[in-house]
């Protein structure tokens, strides 16, 4: 089985919605260690309550990301993890800690990728007057919710819809996709080569799409 760590700031609902999957029968991955970054994460009780073991690298404590990004990386390897999934992780990582987990870091970001990068990403994809919108599960590279996209959650938005109701909808499809990720790559299915995303052995041209008509 796929060690997995899920690295967390805050509510940990995808954390949640992965370790589910992982504690399935027959799942091919299993989390060895949930780690958030400040004490106050809603997901560590969460992960507790699973039965998970947690950790906490308190960014408060650290001088400068170099040594708050080393102090996690140690954690990380300690807990003999071989692929790490960020979900709602707050924080903006060194290119050196990125290039030491190339191929093994995974992110879920709040958008159709590469449209809207960054935050605020349901208030920008309606003030866009966007038909769509969604998740995307990603590789992390140096470059901010940059990386080769493996599969999106696209959804249908409309006028009447509110950020926090678009949030909901796509929060539902972020506890599809990213669970769905981690097996395929636990699974061998997806794979890091070069920096390129392979699915079955051949390049992925694009990303692999759940979608829902789930309309505002
Ligand atoms: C998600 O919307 C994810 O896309 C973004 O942060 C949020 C985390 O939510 N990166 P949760 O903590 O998993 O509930």
């Amino acid at each position: 089985m796929l060690p997995l760590a899920v690295v967390i700031s805050g509510r940990g609902s995808n954390m949640e919605a992965i370790a589910r999957t992982a504690l399935a029968a027959g799942s091919p991955f299993k989390i060895v260690r949930v780690i958030a970054d400040r004490e106050s994460a809603g997901g560590l009780a969460r992960a507790t309550s699973l039965g998970i073991p947690v950790s906490v690298v308190p960014v408060r404590k650290f001088a400068d990301r170099a040594s708050f990004d080393a102090a996690l990386a140690a954690e990380l390897d300690a807990s003999g993890a071989r692929l790490v999934a960020l979900a709602g992780f707050m924080r903006i990582l060194s290119a050196e800690f990125v290039q030491r987990f190339e191929g093994r870091l995974l992110n879920i970001h709040p958008s159709l990728l590469p449209k809207y990068k960054g935050l605020d990403t349901h208030a920008r994809a309606l003030a866009a007057g966007d038909s769509h919108h969604g998740a995307s599960v990603h590789f992390v590279t140096a470059e901010l919710d940059g990386g080769p996209v493996i599969m999106q959650g696209r959804l249908r938005i409309g006028p009447g819809d509110t950020p926090d109701a678009v949030s909901a909808r796509v929060h539902t499809l972020e506890h599809i996709i990213y669970p769905h990720v981690c097996t395929l790559i636990a699974q061998g299915r997806i794979e890091w080569r070069d920096g390129s995303v392979y699915f079955d052995g051949a390049p992925l041209a694009s990303p692999l799409i759940e979608e829902t008509d789930a309309a505002a």
